[in-house]
């Protein structure tokens, strides 16, 4: 829970994904999905909420990928912008705004921050020695210098971080740096920026957060101290590029703000861009309280170097809470833009149509939330059949299609109660208060489980009361079963909506509920009697094994596809004397006969014309070749080899392959006409 108990309203805020690329399932997991359940749980409690989110569209990784496409970062930016909006839109994602930082509004928000501490003195001016590619005539910084990581000794670390290790670095800490656009050994250079001095600010974070903010989620609590206790050094805020928010001082020509001071303003000019001048109230009121959602990877952003920058304007509210999750692999590997080893938002959106809820959910039931975790297709399917179809749609189903098989539709009053379904009412309750406890401490994977847990207990009264014997011997208490049943089914719609919102909204409708508030959960009079409920609504279908193949066949080409790109030719082997070489008979032949070779999966029958009456060659290359189509074709191979004894054949010598970086062969011959026989050499 947040330490600001006296709080009315809530400012949720959601890490501005970089518009270089489009959003994947672990952007989702680790940020977006938990900030929109907690959007949806605040608004159903009746609470003010403000939910932003907007994209990150400064920064290197977008100039170095418009360089290597041929166009303007502008394009880069514009492009990905609205590939992002639109599929965060299309999952339900409940942006109250949901802005960009090429923005006007955020150009004039942030430069104005800038110049705000520019002038109460905030920032110390130093000149240092800067990494610079002489050819591209460009300071070389974060991502435009690579080089051996000091910490980890990772070879491919940029000058921002090393991914390896997730040691945050400074380009000039780099090993044997290298430049990324012409890969030229940098020189140093005299540049001058502007820094803000963290040091100065220690204290009063290590106060804040050590101190304050001990709810905090223990891997946020943790990495913050060990940032707090290796001490805090000036951060430089600007940097030499041509892509970004010119620096608003005068002398600062080709010097931009670093995109780490840019983006996190960019919440503020969302905001601005949402409410128009109601904005302070979000920001500065002491009865508005922050929540900021991201990924472990921006925890020192969020929790100190932001903080130090709204200390160091001095009018602003500090998070409450930054509720940050841990990484979500893919089928046991990391995800990777570069590799495209990532389930993409928008591929999922059109390859799965009208599967919001089964994604939500998936993502959800495994959230990093304490450790990394593991999305696989397979746990995909498992989840989807055997909890939404199996559990929680079944429930739903099977209540609906009673109450209009033996009352129309038309839900029935109930008499009195018994103990089991007191203590059934009981055990819904239980659950409620528990789920609203998870969610009030940001543990939505818990919280998914209790809401599940309700569906379940459906599912067992159903099971324990059997109803469709009763129906027979004691109509009457089948009515107040169906009724409670039904009220089972208004609290799934409730406790539902901020998890699978798609289809507690088509629950609702069919249940005649509008108007979903959180108070509703756990109560039983939800839907008055009388009402007539509609027919049973298919929530959920199952996902058949031929989706997931497909899925995971689609990784598997992105692997293979991965090792082809990665492929190096083998080193050099040890130098021979040409002697060695000259003991070699390699001669050309042609193929006159080619077959299988009897119970073997390798071994392909060679008779070849050698221009000396002939011989057999076995070679092991079935597995890339039709036997027909290799006869009539020149080939060359080692004449000089002694005969060897392979499934019971005699081979007399060895046909010459080129290995492929797959690891198949392909046979080697003569590019022109050549006779039978003759030497190579
Ligand atoms: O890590 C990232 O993807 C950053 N673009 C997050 C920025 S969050 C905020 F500060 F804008
Ligand atoms: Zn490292």
């Amino acid at each position: 829970m947040s330490n600001n108990k006296d709080f009315k309203r809530t400012l949720i805020t959601s890490a501005l994904p970089y518009a270089n690329g489009p959003v994947h399932i672990g952007h989702l997991a680790g940020v977006y999905v938990p900030a929109d359940i907690y959007a949806r749980y605040l608004r159903m409690k009746g609470e003010e909420v403000l939910f932003i989110g907007g994209s990150d569209e400064h920064g290197v990784p977008i100039t170095i990928k418009a360089k290597a496409e041929g166009v303007t970062p502008q394009d880069i930016v514009d492009r990905y912008h609205n590939i992002i909006k639109d599929s965060f839109a299309e999952l339900g994602i409940s942006f109250d705004v949901y802005g960009r930082t090429t923005s006007d509004t955020h150009r004039k928000t942030a430069s104005d921050f800038f110049r705000r501490l520019y002038e109460k003195g905030e920032f110390i001016e130093k000149t240092s020695e800067q990494l610079y590619d002489a050819e591209a005539n460009q300071f070389l910084a974060d991502r435009y210098v690579t080089g051996t990581c000091p910490h980890c000794g990772n070879e491919n670390a940029y000058g921002d971080q090393c991914e390896k290790c997730g040691t945050s670095l400074n380009a000039t800490d780099l090993i044997n740096p290298r430049s990324a656009i012409t890969g030229n050994v940098p020189v140093l250079k005299e540049t001058s920026h502007w820094y803000l001095p963290l040091d100065k600010w220690e204290d009063t974070l290590r106060h804040w957060i050590l101190d304050g903010h001990k709810e905090w989620k223990s891997n946020v609590y943790g990495q913050c101290k060990s940032w707090l206790d290796m001490g805090l050094q000036p951060r430089a805020v600007s940097r030499d590029l041509d892509w970004g928010i010119p620096v608003p001082v005068e002398g600062a020509e080709g010097k931009v703000l670093y995109v780490w001071f840019d983006a996190p303003i960019g919440y503020i000019s969302n905001t601005i861009d949402c409410v128009g001048d109601e904005w302070e109230k979000w920001w500065k009121e002491k009865d508005t309280r922050m929540i900021h959602f991201i990924g472990k990877d921006n925890i020192v952003f969020h929790c100190i170097v932001f903080p130090a920058m709204l200390m160091a304007d001095g009018s602003y509210n500090l998070p409450d809470n930054v509720p940050a999750n841990e990484f979500l692999n893919l089928e046991d590997d990391k995800i990777s833009t570069s590799r495209n080893w990532a389930v993409w938002l928008h591929e999922y959106l059109r390859e799965l149509p009208n599967r919001q809820d089964e994604l939500r959910y998936v993502l959800t039931a495994n959230a990093p939330e304490t450790k990394d975790n593991n999305f696989t297709w397979r746990d995909y399917q498992a989840r989807v059949n055997s909890e939404l179809v199996a559990i929680f749609g079944n429930f739903v189903n099977r209540a609906v299609v009673l109450i209009n098989k033996y009352y129309e539709g038309i839900l029935p009053e109930r008499g009195q109660l018994l103990p089991i379904d007191e203590e059934m009412i009981a055990d819904v309750k239980t659950s409620v208060k528990a789920l609203s406890d998870c969610l009030d401490n940001f543990k939505f994977r818990d919280g998914l489980k209790e809401a599940m847990n309700i569906a379940r207990i459906g599912n067992k009264y159903l099971a324990d009361c059997e109803p469709w014997k009763l129906i027979k011997t004691d109509p009457e208490r089948v009515k107040t079963i169906m009724n409670l049943a039904a009220q089972i089914c208004a609290n799934l719609a409730v406790v539902f909506e901020p998890f699978t919102p798609f289809s507690a909204a088509r629950l609702a409708e069919t249940l005649g509920l509008t108007d979903l508030k959180w108070s509703m959960a756990g109560e039983f009079d939800l839907i008055p009697a009388g009402r007539k409920i509609a027919q049973a609504p298919l929530l959920f279908e199952k996902i058949e094994d031929s989706v997931v193949d497909e899925q995971v066949n689609k990784l598997l080409a992105t692997k293979e596809a991965n090792k082809l790109a990665a492929w190096t030719p083998e080193p050099v082997k040890a130098n021979v004397e040409y002697d060695d070489f000259a003991k070699m008979d390699i001669r050309v032949g042609k193929v006159m006969e080619c077959q299988n070779v009897p119970k073997s999966k390798k071994l392909l029958e060679f008779k070849i014309d050698d221009g000396m009456g002939g011989r057999t060659i076995l070679s092991g290359i079935a597995a890339y070749y039709k036997p027909e189509d290799l006869v009539g074709k020149e080939v060359c191979f080692i004449a000089n080899f002694p005969p060897r004894k392979m499934m019971g054949r005699e081979s007399m010598g060895m046909i010459l392959s080129a290995v492929n970086a797959d690891g198949s062969l392909t046979v080697i011959g003569p590019q022109g006409e050549v006779k039978p026989g003759s030497t190579v050499g």
